[in-house]
């Protein structure tokens, strides 16, 4: 077991990394006993962790109030967030109360939306159960739902008090989104400031969708220790965090235009091959590094070739549309080598251009 802590603005995020964790929540937190917590999670996870969870929870006397929503990147939304706070006011809850997120990052988003809100901020825990949120989304405070046609567009900067990670939740994620969390991960050890390390344990590792958690769980957390240099070093997301957001700017808009039919995994799979098969065009990056990459992905069945269906000219036109977008202008990250990540903002109309289209 491995555990740390984060500092972020006036928060204090403290982590416990291990298998079996997830056994032994009265050991973990000590802090619940006698209180009363809403327990956030969806439909998929309720019928084969809520019991446990509960039984877990009683035996330190807490009161245990579930709230199960749809699962699903639809559900993050502010008709859930309403529901939520109306469970928390019927009963009663006050700020010394906590709320336990306890899924993917789409339930730590939208409960730590709830929990920065309702009463101006209650006490609010993770314990996250994809790759994606054991990985990635459960540390660093960004809360969030998804507005019209924008992702993310509401939220806060609020971390948990504690994340608790028990990578043996994984035993019962489904192989897709195995596949998807592992895009994410291989991404953050090839931006990884870690290197040759970290560049050596993606050349060393099997990513295989039928790993067993032990073996996940090395890659999991070294992909937790790269964001948490990276939010430490930028929480507000001006500068370095960003890097974390290689091959997302085509990601996103192929995501989009799929319509549902590609995974944000899939998509980043797509959009990080294209950016770097164009650094290689431009002799900006080694081909090794996009060989390397491109196989660990393909051993995946990650899709690296963007879908027949769509254009160059829809996916430029879709960049408009990205809220990061200003003036037809993009800010894009840009790699020279693994662990050497920049910023550079480009005219939408040059970026086309500049990837060959
Ligand atoms: N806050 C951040 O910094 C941050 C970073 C990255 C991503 N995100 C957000 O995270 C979301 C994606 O996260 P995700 O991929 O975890 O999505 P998710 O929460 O939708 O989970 C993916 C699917 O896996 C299921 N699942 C999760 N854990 C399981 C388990 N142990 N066993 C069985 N099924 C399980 C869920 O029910 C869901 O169907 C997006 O909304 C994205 O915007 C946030």
């Amino acid at each position: 077991m491995k555990t740390w802590s984060v500092q972020l603005a006036e928060h204090q995020t403290q982590i416990y990394f291990g298998q079996g964790i997830g056994q032994q929540l009265g050991e973990y937190l000590p802090e619940l006993a006698a209180k009363k917590v809403l327990v956030l999670t969806d439909t998929n996870l309720a019928p084969i962790y809520l019991q446990q969870l509960t039984q877990q929870l009683a035996a330190l006397s807490v009161t245990v109030v579930p709230v199960i929503i749809s699962t699903g990147e639809s559900s993050k939304e502010l008709a859930t967030v309403l529901e939520v706070y109306q469970t928390l006011i019927a009963e009663k809850f006050s700020r010394q109360d906590y709320l336990l997120a306890f899924g993917g990052g789409v339930i730590g988003d939208l409960g730590g939306l709830v929990a920065s809100t309702y009463m101006r901020g209650m006490k609010f825990i993770q314990i996250p159960t994809s790759i994606v949120a054991q990985s990635d989304s459960s540390l660093g405070g960004k809360t969030a739902i998804d507005y019209q046609h924008y992702k993310n567009l509401i939220g806060t900067f609020y971390p948990a008090s504690k994340i608790l990670v028990d990578p043996d939740f994984l035993k019962t994620l489904p192989a897709r989104e195995i596949s998807c969390g592992l895009a994410e991960v291989i991404k953050s050890l090839l931006v990884s400031p870690e290197q040759p390390l970290d560049y050596q344990l993606l050349q060393q590792s099997q990513f295989v969708t039928g790993e067993l958690p032990s073996q996940l769980s090395k890659l999991v957390q070294q992909a937790l220790l790269v964001k948490t240099h990276f939010v430490q070093e930028d929480f507000y997301d001006f500068k370095e965090r960003r890097f974390l957001n290689f091959g997302h700017t085509i990601g996103h808009s192929v995501e989009a235009l799929a319509n549902g039919r590609l995974h944000h995994g899939e998509a980043v799979s797509i959009g990080m091959v294209t950016m770097m098969r164009a650094l290689v065009q431009h002799q900006l990056l080694a081909p090794d590094v996009l060989n390397m990459l491109t196989q660990r992905l393909q051993q995946l069945s990650l899709p690296i070739e963007l879908p027949d269906d769509l254009t160059h000219e829809a996916i430029t036109q879709q960049l408009a549309l990205d809220k990061k977008a200003v003036a037809g202008q993009i800010q894009l990250v840009l790699l020279k080598a693994p662990g050497q990540t920049y910023l550079q903002t480009m005219a939408i109309s040059d970026f086309a251009v500049w990837l060959g289209w």
